[in-house]
């Protein structure tokens, strides 16, 4: 009989493509492509993050989840039972450690972010209700960061669903999230998208995403494309090993639903893209340099100018916190079912509320960054750090070095240090020919470009 995880299963293989989209799926689709896109000179990033996702994104996609449906277990757990197994190091299990680490760190600011989805929600609901309109986007969402506490509140807003459906068990709740809302979030983007297309600047939007300009094409664009590729894919931190270890065997291909699960996402970005920028431009704003607040800064302009308005923001921004609350709550899983390994099953609820409460607390920082503490900043001397406030380090840490490593990490696991037995045996439906290319693309393509990325990030 099948080996189960003793943290539950997904009950289909429908069910894991929609916990893993609805992983991948979130602010950083709809809030970092697009302001990524605008600071990096647009066309050059998207042709080099959409070149990451296809060479290094799927591939390590591939390589977490056969390694976590392997070993059933959290990704610390999986790992030491693979050193075991083959008789390698264990030091493999670290990138079990620092997953869990990336993980808290990368939820502390997405935590703070998705408030910001919620305070808007709120907002769009008020005017709904008859209060008076938003105003002047821009000094609306200044106004948002300068307050330390409305930030707070709203951090935490997000935090504690993200810990109960964590501490319930993942396929409690999701299942309902991802199957209806993120297919009504998709509609709301292509509404978006043909409103773009009436403003009459759908083509000027295409020409600044699509057509790359070569000479902007440097290492910092290559970096951010590729901690980017990581951070949509939700990769290198052990959340897909995690949501592998809950597939079930019987008739799943897992390069097949990866696939999907990949175009899905790459897909939503490129729209979120195509949705935003006419907007941007429409509405005189510079399409380059928009920086986090693009979308806050830009969409409310739309939803004040197009007929129902209000009820639209209403759902876009209420949605798209229901994509980030699905994304926050993969972030949680690893350490939550490591720790609940260790300390017994009965212990899963206080794994999750001790977690999700570092994570909350840490992302105070990140709060305080934004208006309190906004003068402190690394000394413009220290290379790529010159010059960034506290929430853009964490960001920096996790994204651009913790996620990179991690899945170079991986990608040297896969392909040096695994068996062809075991790896042949998650892979069963795969050409030979595939899987050879697979797996030279662990073994020699995917290591050097990562450590391009990584020299890159510190040096
Ligand atoms: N992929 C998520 C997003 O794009 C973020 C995420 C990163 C989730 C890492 C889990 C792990 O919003």
């Amino acid at each position: 009989m099948e080996k189960n995880s003793i943290h539950g299963m997904w009950s289909s293989r429908l069910m894991f493509i929609l916990a893993a989209a609805g992983s991948a799926v979130g602010l950083g689709n709809i809030w970092r492509f697009p302001y990524l896109a605008s600071d990096n000179g647009g066309g050059a990033f998207v042709l080099v993050y959409l070149g990451c996702i296809a060479v290094v994104g799927l591939p390590i996609l591939i390589a977490e989840v056969l390694i976590g449906r392997h070993g059933r277990m959290s990704p610390i757990n999986t790992l030491r039972k693979l050193a075991l197994e083959q008789g390698s190091s264990r030091g493999w299990v670290g990138i079990g450690w620092l997953g869990i680490a990336a993980g808290v760190l990368i939820l502390s600011f997405y935590s703070v972010v998705g408030g910001w989805t919620l305070h808007y929600t709120w907002l769009y609901l008020k005017q709904l209700l008859g209060g008076a309109p938003l105003g002047d986007p821009a000094s609306v969402f200044q106004s948002l960061l300068s307050n330390p506490l409305e930030l707070t509140f709203w951090h935490a807003v997000f935090m504690l669903p993200t810990a109960a459906v964590v501490a319930l068990g993942v396929e409690t709740g999701l299942e309902r999230a991802v199957r209806y809302l993120m297919p009504a979030l998709l509609v709301l983007l292509l509404l978006l998208v043909a409103y773009g297309v009436t403003t009459g600047r759908m083509a000027d939007a295409a020409t600044f995403l699509f057509r790359p300009d070569f000479s902007r094409i440097n290492g910092g664009v290559l970096l951010s494309a590729m901690g980017q590729a990581f951070f949509t894919l939700s990769l290198g931190m052990g959340t897909m090993m995690t949501y592998g270890a809950y597939l079930p065997r019987a008739g799943t291909s897992i390069p097949r639903v990866l696939t999907v699960v990949a175009l899905t996402d790459t897909s939503i970005a490129l729209l979120a893209g195509l949705a935003i920028f006419p907007i941007v431009i429409a509405f005189g704003l510079d399409p380059a340099g928009g920086g986090p607040g693009l979308i806050f800064n830009s969409l409310p302009l739309a939803f004040e100018a197009m007929p129902f308005g209000t009820a639209y923001g209403l759902l876009f921004f209420g949605l798209l916190a229901i994509a980030a609350w699905t994304s926050s709550i993969s972030l949680l899983e690893p350490g939550t079912a490591y720790l609940t390994e260790r300390s017994g099953l009965r212990r899963r609820k206080g794994s999750a509320l001790l977690l999700a409460g570092v994570s909350w607390a840490v992302g105070l920082l990140s709060v305080l960054s934004l208006n309190v503490w906004s003068d402190v900043k690394v000394p413009a001397n220290i290379s790529v750090l010159g010059g960034k406030n506290i929430m853009d380090v964490v960001e920096f840490l996790a994204n651009d070095l913790m996620l990179p490593l991690g899945g170079l990490l991986i990608a040297l696991l896969a392909g040096w240090a695994l068996s062809r037995t075991i790896l042949r045996e998650q892979l069963s439906e795969m050409p030979e020919w595939l899987f050879n290319t697979l797996r030279w693309t662990w073994r020699i393509v995917a290591p050097p470009l990562m450590l391009i990325v990584l020299v890159q990030a510190v040096s």
